[in-house]
This record gives structure tokens, C-alpha cells and sequence, in this order.
């Protein structure tokens, strides 16, 4: 097989066989395609896009392409593996409410979680405020954890799906990520390595996403249920609205210590509303012996209101080495020295927090990193205080902003005083959950 004639056959709006694809994949592991050739292929891929069978088969070999994991010997015979995926925004700490939540309700968790991304942070990064938490766990401790504890969170371990590593870090030179097709490829192939039987997608959509547009994120969250399909897993997509900040913080251990809250039943209206239903879905998905959707709810909010998901956050981080005393003492987390609050310039309503420029006002003052390999200040943030909808008074309080010194803090009020916008007509407060799409 020739990797030129697959290009072409793409480039003139063909579509692929699997074993054209096994083929192309193959070659994005052992070397044997060159970047440009794989390049030229995504960008023909980028203008015509992929059938449901194309990108089922582009998914399944590149979730073969490196170790995959099995982790039904680590949970009770007949119990799934459950597995959520965000697709990353600003202020989306839901994996740190919503891993204790079901593991407390006895669906066990095992998850591999990322980094931070341009303006959006990472699980993993938000953890690591805690005090010795670590994320570099050997499979076998991953194992033994998810027996004992029922919840793991961990970095990359495995050799999963190199392929999308190769294919991930040329698309990303050569303005071909936003393809629709090959971000569900990306995105389920590793789910599908990690040994997911089922997965629960939240696909972000607005301003402080990826995907800007409703849409999109529609098709893109149709395009990853129908792959899971194909790949005999039960998906279930809500598409979760990002036009402004999720909850109120933003910023590593400010979101630890809301999502702390959150397991208290303190959480932010909408963030606390996403994180029960967000676990409601995972159950529904893993749990045979849940009934519906409600009483998914009933089993999330019992476990909030008893304590147990707070506890189960507590085992989880000190299991991984964390100082459970900030977990209980959320206050002893790092903090930033600088304190400055963003107030209102004149009375009226709040129609819009521009969530991107949040995130990289975070970034900026130290929160996320600028280049790979920058070092991040965990105690540096903001807090929204009014939200989309909120009636404010000139000088009321719009947002406090956590930094390092007076002069970073002075930097991000000016960029934060330009992403709220107040005007005199009322303004609805915004929906966070805007569609669910389930496999047929
Ligand atoms: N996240 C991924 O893992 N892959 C993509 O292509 C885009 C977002």
C-alpha cells in the first residue's frame, strides 16, 4: 500500500477502508509515514471530512496502537468501567467533585486526566495543589488503588494510543486540530485504551472552550457517540454551556477548594447542578441496578449529604500521597500574598463574562503555563462574585483576583475589568446543561 495513493484518494473526497486506515496508523508508530506525508493526509481529511464507519475505524486503530488497559480484575465481577471525558474550559473542575460522588456511591473510577491547555487548566494540575499529591502512579499501584479505594487519578502511565500522540502534535503545526473527525478519533482512542465500557462526554461549548459554536459541538458530540457505538461502548454527550466561567473560580487551588465546597453542598449553583448530573449519567451508564436518571440523582445527592463522597475525596488524596489536613482545612491551601477585588463601573445587569479572557488573565498571572515545561503558581486565580444575570450597583464586587504581587494583580484587573459586560436591560442567567445525546 502506498501512502500517496491513500492521500489522494481523501484529497478527491473518497473514503477510506479500514485497512487503509490500520495501514496509515500503523506508519504513524513505527515512523514508516514522514510527518509530511501524514500531514498532507490531515489536512485532505480537514476539507472532507469522514463518514461515522471512517472515523470508527480511525478510532480503533489508533486505540490499538499502543498498550491497552483492562482494569475489570481490579473492580467486582460484572461492575463496568465508567469513564468521563471534558473537552476542557475555564474554570471545569468537575472531575475533582464528580470522581469522589461516584466512587462514594460504588462505581469505581479509574482515571487517566491531563494537564492544562492554553487558557483551560488540567485535573492534574489543580490536584497537585494539595500538598504531596502525586499523579505518577505504576499500573499496578493504579490497580490496587482502584480495588481499595474504589478511585484513582492519575497522568498518562501507559503507552496509550501513541498514534494520537504523533498525529496530535502534527495536526496542532499544520492548523488542522479543529477537524471534527480527527478530535473524536483523538479524543476516543485514548477513552477506548484506557478500557472505558462506557463513557460520559461533556462537550463544552462557548467563549471559554474549544468548540465556540453549538453547532459543532452537537456534531461533534453525535460524531463520538456514534463512534462508541460502533466500538460496542454506551455513550451518553451533554453539551455544557462555557460562555462564561464554570462556577465561580478559576485558577488551581481556588477551584480545589470549590470543588472542596461543592462536597459540602456549597458549591456554585451552576457548577454543583453540572457535577450531580454529570454523575447521575455515569451511574445511570454503570450501575445496572440504577433506575433512571432520577433516581441517579437521589443516589448522587445521598452521597453528597452523608459525607461520603467528602470522605472518599479524602482516602483518594491521601492514598496518592496528599496532605489530607488541606483537604479538611481547605484554608491551608496555597494562597496568593495579593488580594485586589474588580468592581462594578456603573449599575445595570450582567450580560456577559468573556470565559477565554478569564482564563488567560489566570494564565497570564502564573496560573497555566505560557511555554511547555513553565513552572505553575497554584495559589494565583480569580473568583467570580456576580455572574451572567446578577443585578450589580456601581462598586459592587465583580470578581476577586488572587496574585503574586501588585503588579501582576494590577495587569489582571485591567484585562478582567474588560471581560464583564454591564448594561441597564435585564439579562437571563445562563443555562449550563443545553443538550444530551445519547447512542440510538
Ligand atoms: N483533545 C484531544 O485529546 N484531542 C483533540 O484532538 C482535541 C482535544
Amino acid at each position: 500500500m502506498n501512502p500517496v495513493d491513500i492521500i489522494t484518494k481523501k484529497r478527491d473526497g473518497g473514503e477510506h477502508t479500514a485497512t487503509e486506515l490500520y495501514f496509515l496508523v500503523r506508519g504513524m508508530v513505527n515512523d514508516a509515514i514522514p510527518d509530511y506525508q501524514l500531514a498532507a493526509w490531515a489536512m485532505a481529511v480537514f476539507f472532507r471530512g469522514m463518514s461515522d464507519a471512517e472515523a470508527t475505524q480511525l478510532t480503533l486503530a489508533m486505540a490499538e496502537s499502543g498498550d491497552t488497559l483492562d482494569l475489570h480484575d481490579a473492580v467486582a465481577p460484572g461492575v463496568l468501567i465508567v469513564d468521563k471525558h471534558s473537552s476542557g474550559g475555564v474554570g471545569d473542575k468537575t472531575t475533582l467533585a464528580v470522581g469522589p460522588i461516584v466512587a462514594a456511591c460504588g462505581l469505581p473510577v479509574g482515571k487517566m486526566s491531563g494537564r492544562g491547555l492554553s487558557f483551560s487548566g488540567g485535573t492534574i494540575d489543580k490536584l497537585e495543589s494539595i500538598r504531596g499529591w502525586s499523579p505518577d502512579l505504576s499500573e499496578e499501584r493504579f490497580r490496587r488503588q482502584l480495588r481499595e479505594i474504589g478511585l484513582v487519578i492519575a497522568g498518562q502511565t501507559a503507552d496509550l494510543a501513541p498514534a494520537d500522540k504523533r498525529l496530535y502534535a502534527l495536526r496542532d503545526v499544520t492548523g488542522t486540530v479543529p477537524s471534527l473527525p480527527l478530535i473524536a478519533a483523538s479524543i476516543m482512542s485514548k477513552k477506548l485504551a484506557a478500557g472505558a465500557d462506557a463513557i460520559v462526554l461533556d462537550v463544552k461549548c462557548g467563549r471559554g472552550a474549544f468548540m465556540e459554536k453549538l453547532d459543532d459541538a452537537r456534531a461533534l458530540a453525535r460524531l463520538m457517540v456514534a463512534i462508541g457505538a460502533g466500538a460496542g461502548r454506551s455513550v451518553t454527550a451533554l453539551i455544557t454551556g462555557m460562555e462564561q466561567p464554570l462556577g465561580n473560580a478559576v485558577g488551581n487551588a481556588l477551584e480545589v477548594r470549590e470543588a472542596i465546597a461543592t462536597l459540602h453542598s456549597h458549591g456554585p449553583a451552576d457548577f454543583q447542578a453540572l457535577v450531580e448530573r454529570v454523575s447521575a449519567e455515569m451511574l445511570l451508564l454503570g450501575d445496572p441496578a440504577c433506575p433512571s436518571l432520577d433516581g441517579a440523582r437521589q443516589q448522587v445527592q445521598k452521597a453528597i449529604g452523608s459525607g461520603a463522597a467528602f470522605e472518599k475525596l479524602v482516602a483518594f488524596v491521601a492514598t496518592q500521597g496528599g496532605d489530607p489536613a488541606q483537604v479538611y482545612h481547605p484554608e491551608r491551601l496555597p494562597s496568593a500574598p495579593v488580594q485586589r477585588t474588580l468592581v462594578a463601573q456603573s449599575s445595570g445587569y450582567i450580560h456577559a463574562i468573556d470565559a477565554r479572557e478569564v482564563g488567560l488573565a489566570v494564565v497570564e498571572m502564573g496560573g497555566g503555563r505560557k511555554k511547555k515545561g513553565d513552572a505553575i503558581d497554584f495559589g494565583v486565580g480569580a473568583v467570580c462574585q456576580a455572574k451572567v444575570g446578577a443585578r450589580v450597583s456601581a462598586g459592587d464586587p465583580l470578581c476577586a483576583v488572587y496574585a503574586a504581587d501588585e503588579a501582576s494583580a494590577s495587569v489582571a484587573l485591567s484585562r478582567l475589568g474588560a471581560a464583564w459586560r454591564v448594561e441597564e436591560g435585564t439579562a437571563d442567567p445562563l443555562p449550563v446543561i443545553l443538550d444530551r445525546i445519547v447512542g440510538g
